[in-house]
């Protein structure tokens, strides 16, 4: 038996880097994979490659920093595929390590509203069917970034954080009901999150100061293992819990 044997999961951000690693590996381990992200290609794609190995998976386009977009799309997930059992907040982008005194107000609003509120929104629309079922499981992607102050700029630093709160929030609340919430805290990977940045000056300077100690990069699919584990009944006593995937970067 799989570990996901038809669990219907949804994976944001799910058609590049650590999504798309997560996506391919939920699948191969039985789960309905939906697959969520800007742009109808590359969320095809994904959809594509899962399909061709024989495994399950569903598409469709959604920016997660819109409520009432995120709350359209869970509807149609619960007509046309099912109740959501797995909810994988990863969607994300970084800042450009721009400090406090330099960030542009239209970047802290977009960051905060991908990485913090698309987290909040998903969660928000999938919670209330995973508790009338008493059943489901939250994994939101956080960062080391979310646990330390200078992995990123002001922005990320101050969203990925709160996602470790909101996690920690949620499975609390409901740990009398049978759902699990924990975050995943990823050093280095390997993807395309830096590929548009524009760093800033002091705020790249500030954050590589640390990055003598740092291991090298891990795979995305390294990160999609520990993901695998913890939406598993492997981890049923797990909640509340940030899994640090970093190599030993903050062990120093
Ligand atoms: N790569 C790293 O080193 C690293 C380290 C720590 C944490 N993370 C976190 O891992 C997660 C995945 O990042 P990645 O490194 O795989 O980057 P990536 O850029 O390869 O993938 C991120 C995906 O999110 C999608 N996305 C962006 N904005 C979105 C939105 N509004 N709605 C829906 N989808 C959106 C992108 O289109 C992309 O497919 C992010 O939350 C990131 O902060 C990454």
């Amino acid at each position: 038996m799989r570990k996901l044997e038809n669990k219907v999961a949804v994976v944001t951000g799910g058609s590049s880097g650590i999504g798309r690693a997560i996506a391919m590996a939920f699948a191969r381990e039985g789960a309905i994979v939906v697959v969520l992200d800007l742009h109808h290609a590359s969320v095809s794609a994904v959809v594509e490659e899962i399909v061709s190995e024989g495994n399950n998976a569903w598409g469709q386009v959604c920016d997660v920093g819109h409520a009432q977009e995120v709350r359209e799309v869970m509807t149609r997930i619960f007509a046309e595929v099912g109740e959501i059992d797995i909810m994988v907040n990863n969607a994300g982008i970084m800042d450009d390590f721009m400090p406090a005194a330099d960030v542009d107000m239209q970047q802290w609003h977009h960051v905060l509203n991908v990485d913090l509120h698309g987290t909040f929104y998903c969660c928000h629309e999938t919670l209330p069917g995973m508790l009338e079922r008493e059943k489901g499981v939250i994994l939101n992607i956080s960062s080391v970034g979310g646990l330390q102050g200078a992995r990123a700029g002001a922005a990320y630093t101050a969203a990925k954080h709160a996602v470790v709160g909101l996690t920690k929030n949620i499975a609390f609340m409901y740990a009398n009901k049978g759902i699990r919430c924990n975050a995943i805290a990823p050093g280095g990977v390997k993807t395309n999150i830096g590929d548009h940045m524009h760093p800033n000056a002091l705020g790249y300077e500030r954050a590589v100061s640390g990055s003598a100690t740092m291991p090298p990069l891990a795979n995305p699919e390294e990160i999609a293992q520990a993901a695998l584990f913890l939406v598993s009944d492997d981890a049923s006593f797990v909640n509340g819990e940030v899994l640090v995937a970093d190599g030993g970067w903050t062990a120093y």
